[in-house]
């Protein structure tokens, strides 16, 4: 069966072969050329060596007697020289004599088959260049997979980039990407993670990571707050209560454990449980299992626990706050979140997406990007309150700028009053509030949605000029540089009395 002569990934299909035998080059040269290839001879194994590098895309099997005569390299050396520039290129080794030990130096040098020149030569060539085919064949057809799986990972990396676009999980210092390395390695295997960090780092960011990244990303992501709820109510909240469990439970309820399984239950605050409580969460991270409060059934759950804190879990250990195998048991891999004070490197990119995602959540925001002295100004800021600080304060920044980018001013208005001592006698914080001052009684909550600290602030200055005004309503409008019926609006949007200042 002859193959075509050219194919669309191998143009020529040529077959080298070197012998010293004119009567051999010339039996190999018809039983190539019957097979629709075209055909090499050499009689000299350097030039044929010279030939295969230039031509080798073309040379698709190259034919070595293993002895050229006197003081010429044999098949077995030029076949060490072909196997180091072409690895994949086919080579067959002739031999006079077959004997096991020619063989054996022939494979063990990497041939591909071993001949011996006898009276069927014709035929075993034959045989053997078929074989050879199906292996070419064989060889096309795994790098046609090889070039799928490099097809495969760039989409596989693809979908990656979507699902972290999805996350939302920026990484640009090296500690970050390091713990993006992490949190792909570890949401692979269902054990136990505890996620560390300051407040305001991305612990649950994290959490949600892990799931996300996880084979259980289908299954549910639970959470609860370990600190938000009491002790006899959290139980209930994780294990779920039979109907009359206790006063007000009229109803059977699943817990959250129940609720989370085959899935992820993230376990926020971690740090907060009372010792008894750590005991029952430690048997259900050990055995999977637990009874409803007030119920005898046990149930088996499969459950991928991630908890996280930011308390000093070694300080509370040694306190006896925090039982320390619960902790072994959680800390299968611990992530610590540096704070962004040490990492500064990701608060451009940070802002940038904060920006951004401000921008699709909230419409007629103007600024659309972040100019370099604002930049600047935030990178000189330590923000204590971490990732979250930084994203309010954008907001704020954007919220209270109408230039297409973002200014110094809007952010220097949106980071938190530095203490008196810390500000230079009429510096930069003299353009603020009514007359160049914060109001005094204004107090943000970074913890409250924008919304709520806008109002905060906006009730905050009206106050503030009411009692500059002296409670003249028209007057404290002029100061806030708005007309009188503007300000009547606030006034009785925030319920304020006559007499303002209530
Ligand atoms: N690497 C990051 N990339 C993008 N957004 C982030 C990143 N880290 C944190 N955030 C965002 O910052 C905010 C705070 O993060 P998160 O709630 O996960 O912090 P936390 O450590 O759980 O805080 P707390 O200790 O107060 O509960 C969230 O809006 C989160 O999406
Ligand atoms: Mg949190």
């Amino acid at each position: 069966m002859a193959a075509p002569l050219a194919t669309a990934d191998s143009p020529v299909q040529t077959i080298v072969a070197v012998d010293d035998q004119p009567e051999v080059l010339a039996l190999l040269g018809e039983v190539f050329r019957a097979r629709g290839r075209a055909y090499q001879p050499f009689s000299d194994g350097e030039a044929a060596i010279a030939y295969v590098a230039a031509h080798q895309s073309e040379v698709v099997l190259v034919v070595l007697d293993l002895e050229l005569g006197a003081g010429k390299r044999g098949g077995i050396e030029l076949l060490g020289d072909l196997r180091a520039a072409h690895p994949d290129l086919p080579v067959i080794i002739l031999t006079g004599n077959a004997t096991v030990d020619a063989a054996v130096r022939a494979v063990k040098a990497g041939a591909t088959d071993f001949l011996v020149k006898d009276m069927y030569l014709e035929d075993t060539l034959d045989v053997s260049v078929e074989k050879i085919e199906r292996m070419l064949a064989h060889i096309r057809e795994r790098r046609r997979l090889e070039g799928e799986n490099v097809a495969l990972r760039n989409a596989n990396r693809a979908l990656r980039e979507e699902a972290d676009r999805r996350l939302q999980f920026v990484a640009e210092a090296a500690s970050m990407q390091e713990i993006r390395e992490k949190i792909e390695r570890i949401s692979q295997l269902s054990r136990p993670v505890l996620v560390l960090g300051e407040r305001g780092t991305g612990k649950e960011l994290v959490a949600a990571a892990i799931h996300r990244l996880s084979p259980r990303a289908n299954g549910p992501f639970i959470t609860i707050n370990c600190a938000a709820v009491t002790e006899t109510l959290l139980e209930s909240e994780l294990f779920g209560h039979e109907q009359g469990a206790f006063t007000g439970a009229t109803k059977r309820k699943e817990g959250k454990f129940e609720l989370a399984d085959g899935g992820t239950m993230f376990l926020d605050e971690v740090g907060n449980m009372t010792p008894e409580f750590q005991t029952k969460i430690l048997r259900v991270l050990e055995y999977q299992r637990f009874e409803r409060v007030a119920g005898s059934k046990t149930i088996s759950v499969d459950v991928r626990v991630v908890a996280a804190t930011n308390e000093d879990m070694e300080k509370a250990m040694a306190e006896g706050r925090f039982r320390r195998d619960l902790y072994d048991r959680l800390a299968f891999e611990v992530i610590r979140l540096p704070p962004l004070r040490t990492r500064r490197e990701d608060i451009p990119a940070l802002a940038a997406h904060f920006l951004a995602q401000f921008r699709a959540e909230v419409p007629h925001v103007s600024a659309r990007v972040i100019s370099a002295e604002a930049l600047a100004r935030l990178m000189r800021y330590d923000f204590p309150g971490n990732v979250r600080e930084l994203k309010n304060v954008v907001e704020r920044a954007a919220y209270g700028c109408d230039r297409p980018a973002l200014d110094e001013r809007a952010v220097e208005r949106a980071l938190p009053p530095e203490p008196p001592s810390k500000t230079p006698a009429g510096g930069s914080r003299a353009a603020r509030g009514v007359e160049g001052n914060l109001p005094p009684e204004f107090s943000d909550d970074p913890a409250l949605p924008l919304p709520e600290r806008v109002a905060a602030f906006e009730r905050a200055l009206v106050k503030d000029a009411l009692l500059r005004a002296k409670n003249k309503q028209r007057e404290a409008a002029e100061l806030l540089g708005m007309s009188y019926d503007q300000f009547r609006h606030l006034y009785r949007k925030y319920g304020m009395k006559d007499g303002g200042l209530a």
